[in-house]
């Protein structure tokens, strides 16, 4: 069997997710769609699935053309895909699930159904009982469950969307023996969805990569982990020159924190931050830096280890006081974390302020923030919900919320998903305050923006981080190795 994706685009609003991608998979083989967040693998694997539509492009299989109108249509083509969020599960049993799946209905013959369940079961090792029901399975058992179902209507081709994510290693070992047995025995080709470098590694014999949007290359697996780092991050750029800024007093003083969180631990990361410092944070998603920049907020509390903002202990000290003390976090999730769907620009602005006086002056508010609008180069009005602004208006007008004079500045992407002007506008606006003395801390997938704007670069791996202190002399396979961890 041969699946063929031809030139597919797909944009939702003003983001690009697919770009004229073309891929090849064929039987026998374990295929990695690799990328950051964002990169737009789901999209592109959903398409191919049935569950949503290209813009543009087309999905071949062995010659013929399809016409996918839903998920259903792309099994019965042989193609079958575990969705990244768990699809919602009516109170089922196991067998009523694996019943309630087939095409036509119902299945006539329960007791076939039964047997059928329990042979594929049997053979992977799987243990689900049929009697139990779906919604008291864990993450793995679901996915087990979801395999067994595709693989009774006889698909061809599996498409695992981050399955990895929050089940239990031994249910990974399970799932990657399964895959191997597929590809190997049954000639089936198996695509993993991931940005889990160490998965891709262990499982697959190919990796396509993706970056925003576009494919961008693929390798042999194995291969030296800084070549698919590489190719995930972009290329690292010259420097720019830009004026070298004093460094001033030491404002963040973080010493040997471990922070303790649900995946994984920050050991032991240390740093030292002055005034108009930029420090980047690299690191594949996941690797500790979203916890680091998190205690540094106060959001996160370290479980060891101490943090001082101008020789002040803040360690147990929360958001608010580190708020008070001059330090702000504007987090990646912009409207989950940071914005409030349904409320207007004035409406932000004034949550934002500190008054003495516990009513709100809306005529003032509403001036001040037609200002702030303009200053900002924000495409937007007073009275606009804020989530009718495109991504790159609302990361403006987040910024311009922030008060002036901060003493340390955290951000979490904050050029993610924008387009080359808006993320220059944003770093405008960012070097403006790094020169009146503020600190910067900002974590990006993208190497390019960690190398031209950092002054430091601390890179996390497994919830460790090594700190290069002069980006200029950083070369790609370097810092590829270290983002990817070197063994
Ligand atoms: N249904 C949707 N509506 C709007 N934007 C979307 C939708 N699905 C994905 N996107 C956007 O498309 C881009 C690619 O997303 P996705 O394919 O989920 O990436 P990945 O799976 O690689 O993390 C992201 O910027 C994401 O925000
Ligand atoms: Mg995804």
């Amino acid at each position: 069997m041969l699946v063929e994706l031809q030139n597919i685009s797909k944009t939702f609003g003003r983001v690009r997710a697919n770009q004229d991608i073309s891929l090849k998979f064929e039987g026998g083989h374990i295929y990695a769609i690799l990328g950051e967040n964002g990169a737009g693998k789901s999209t592109l694997m959903k398409i191919m699935s049935g569950y949503q539509s290209a813009d543009r492009g087309q999905i071949v299989v062995d010659g013929q053309a399809l016409d996918l109108k839903a998920p259903t249509d792309a099994i019965a083509h042989g193609i079958g895909m575990l969705y990244q969020d768990p699809l919602d599960f009516p109170p089922f049993t196991i067998l009523e699930n694996f019943i309630a799946g087939r095409p036509g209905g119902i299945f006539p013959d329960r007791a076939a159904a039964r047997q059928q369940l329990a042979a594929i079961t049997e053979r992977f090792g799987f243990g689900l009982d049929p009697n139990r029901y779906v919604d008291t399975l864990t993450i793995g058992e679901r996915q087990q469950l979801e395999i067994v179902r595709l693989l009774s209507l006889n698909v061809r081709v599996l498409v695992l969307d981050e399955p990895t994510t929050g089940i239990s290693a031994e249910q990974k070992t399970i799932l990657f023996n399964v895959l191997k047995a597929l590809a190997r025995d049954d000639r089936m080709a198996i695509i993993l969805v991931s940005h889990k470098l160490e998965d891709v590694i262990e499982l697959c014999d190919l990796a396509y990569v993706l970056r925003r949007g576009r494919f961008v290359g693929e390798k042999t697996v194995p291969c030296p982990i800084s070549e698919l780092v590489a190719l995930m991050f972009g290329k690292v750029v010259e420097r720019q020159n830009r004026p070298n800024v004093m460094c001033g007093d030491s404002v963040l003083t973080v010493e040997a924190v471990r922070i303790a969180a649900q995946r994984l631990t920050v050991e032991n990361v240390s740093l030292r931050v002055c005034s108009s410092e930029v420090i980047g944070l690299a690191g594949l998603d996941g690797s500790g830096q979203g916890e680091f920049i998190r205690a540094c907020a106060g959001l996160f509390p370290p479980q060891s280890g101490t943090i001082k903002l101008n020789g002040r202990s803040m360690t147990r000290a929360s958001y608010h006081d580190f708020s008070q003390a001059g330090v702000a976090f504007l987090p990646a999730g912009r409207m989950e974390e940071g914005l409030i769907k349904g409320m207007t620009l004035t409406e932000h602005f004034a949550l934002t302020q500190r008054s003495p006086r516990p009513w709100i002056n809306w005529f003032e508010a509403r001036q001040i923030t037609a200002e702030r609008i303009k200053n900002f180069n924000v495409k937007g009005r007073p009275g606009s919900p804020i989530q009718t602004l495109s991504g790159g208006n609302q990361q403006r007008f987040a910024l311009s919320l922030l008060r002036q004079n901060l003493k340390v500045l955290l951000l979490e992407h904050p050029t993610r998903g924008l387009d080359v002007e808006s993320a220059n506008t944003i770093w405008e606006q960012l070097l403006k305050r790094r020169e009146q003395g503020t600190a910067i801390i900002f974590i990006s997938a993208e190497l390019d923006e960690i190398v031209s704007y950092s002054d430091r670069i601390l890179v996390f791996f497994g919830g460790r981080a090594t700190m290069v202190d002069d980006p200029a002399e950083m070369t790609a396979d370097r810092l590829g190795e270290l983002i990817g961890g070197r063994e």
